[in-house]
């Protein structure tokens, strides 16, 4: 990758070009979504409105103490579904909803889940309809502790906790911060990212679970100067989609990313670098536990021979900047790789696309190349789809114009199949 970055695609028109297919998401699925007594119970409306929005069914059941806080009407506005309560319900619909509930969904989210409804369902109690619903249920459950902090971590509820751990019941750590009590510690509600990656993760195949990953993502930035860099477009999102997508199929994920403006992905070990050397450096440290190294950054092949420490003066006599090679961090790894390691390596061209990809396959050792169209107004740098094709030694897979999460999940798609003997 020059440095600098390729030409900008704005020039380019999308309207021929296809549209792209929906990100992999909770689309369709169905959740039911218990709510119980806790101040946090109002974050549960924006997470069901999330939910609608994304297109997941869902059906909120609430426990009385759940009523206290917010009301029925809410939560039926937002999920557009009729919201239960009552075990003793009359209706032909109500009598058996502790049974049906769960029979009609793909999993149980429970957010807030109080200390009072943890210890119900940990020894098993079936006293109101939503421990009901959970005790007949054959399906995933998920839970979101939110309590002030000396009700967590009360040697009661910690014991409750582990045994719904034991039972499989999946419990998503609270965050800390200030407490609607007052108080500051553990207890609050996670943030949304965090949860629907966990749902997600539920609904993925676990094929890469065991499988230690470490992906490059985002550009590097080579200093001029205390104010000046040589760098190029990259966003990191095609890096950022790899390592949410691997970890959700169960990988352990290490990113490398060098200065982008995305969150970290729930789960996922961020390490930041700034420059192409410091990047080759951490790879380099890393490299030895890994069994899939992705090259998905944008790294600076030049960087200027030397950095002013003093900020250059526009009056000053600099007309031009002389640069030298940096490491090439995939060649590095393919002139060095060690059996059983697989590495994958992307490609940003401009022309003749697959000669090159086939090029840098061979000439840095790589068993997979991602090829790019970074002149494409809706692939490659800095945008939310990509349209690639996946060169191996043996064959050519092109692939549709994606968002970068499907893109993602297509690319290790491959690998699997690669990986598997
Ligand atoms: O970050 P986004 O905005 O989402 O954009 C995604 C992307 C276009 C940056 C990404 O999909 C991509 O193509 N990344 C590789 C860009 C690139 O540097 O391509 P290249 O053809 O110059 O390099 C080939 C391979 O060698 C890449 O795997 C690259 O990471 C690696 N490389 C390159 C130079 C270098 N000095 N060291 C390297 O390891």
């Amino acid at each position: 990758m020059a440095a600098q970055g390729g030409r900008n695609s704005a020039g380019r028109t999308g309207a021929t070009e296809p549209a792209a297919a929906p990100a992999p998401g909770l689309q369709g699925r169905r959740i039911l979504f218990g709510v119980t007594g806790s101040i946090a119970a109002f974050k549960a409306a924006g997470w069901v409105r999330c939910l609608a929005n994304e297109e997941a069914r869902v059906t909120v059941v609430m426990t009385r103490a759940a009523e206290q806080f917010i009301s029925r009407l809410t939560f039926g506005a937002l999920s557009g579904n009729r919201v239960h309560g009552d075990m003793f319900a009359s209706d032909p619909e109500g009598i058996m909803a502790h049974i049906t509930l769960s029979r009609e969904a793909d999993c149980v989210l429970i957010a807030p889940a109080t200390a009072q409804t943890i210890a119900r369902l940990a020894h098993g109690l079936a006293d109101d309809l939503l421990s009901a619903a959970v005790l007949a249920a054959d399906i995933p459950v998920v839970l979101c502790p939110a309590m002030n902090t000396n009700m967590l971590h009360h040697p009661a509820t910690r014991d409750n906790l582990d045994r719904l751990r034991e039972i499989g019941y999946t419990v998503i750590a609270p965050a800390s911060g200030s407490l609607a009590c007052g108080e500051v510690g553990a207890g609050r509600m996670p943030e949304w990212d965090l949860v629907r990656e966990t749902l997600l993760a539920l609904f993925a195949d676990q094929d890469l679970a065991g499988r230690r990953i470490l992906i490059t993502a985002g550009p590097t930035r080579e200093p001029l100067d205390p104010v000046r860099y040589l760098s190029n477009r990259s966003s990191g999102r095609m890096g950022y989609a790899l390592a949410r997508t691997a970890r959700r199929r169960g990988a352990g994920v290490t990113l490398v990313a060098g200065p982008v403006n995305l969150p970290d992905p729930p789960g996922v070990r961020v390490v930041r670098v700034t420059t192409a050397v410091e990047m080759r450096d951490t790879v380099r440290t890393l490299a030895e536990g890994m069994d899939i190294i992705v090259g998905a950054a944008a790294v600076a092949d030049f960087r200027p021979r030397t950095c002013q420490e003093r900020k250059i003066k526009k009056r000053g006599a600099v007309t031009s900047i002389e640069l030298e090679r940096n490491p090439d961090i995939m060649a590095e790894l393919g002139r060095n790789r060690r059996p059983g390691l697989l590495l994958v390596g992307f490609a940003a061209e401009s022309h003749d696309h697959e000669q090159e990809g086939r090029r840098k396959l061979e000439e840095k050792n790589l068993d997979l190349v991602v090829v790019n169209d970074i002149l494409g107004s809706r692939t490659g740098f800095d945008v939310e789809t990509n349209q690639v094709t996946l060169l191996t030694a043996r064959d050519r897979r092109r692939l549709p114009l994606l968002s970068k999460e499907a893109t993602a999940d297509r690319i290790w798609d491959r690998v699997v199949e690669l990986a598997t003997p």
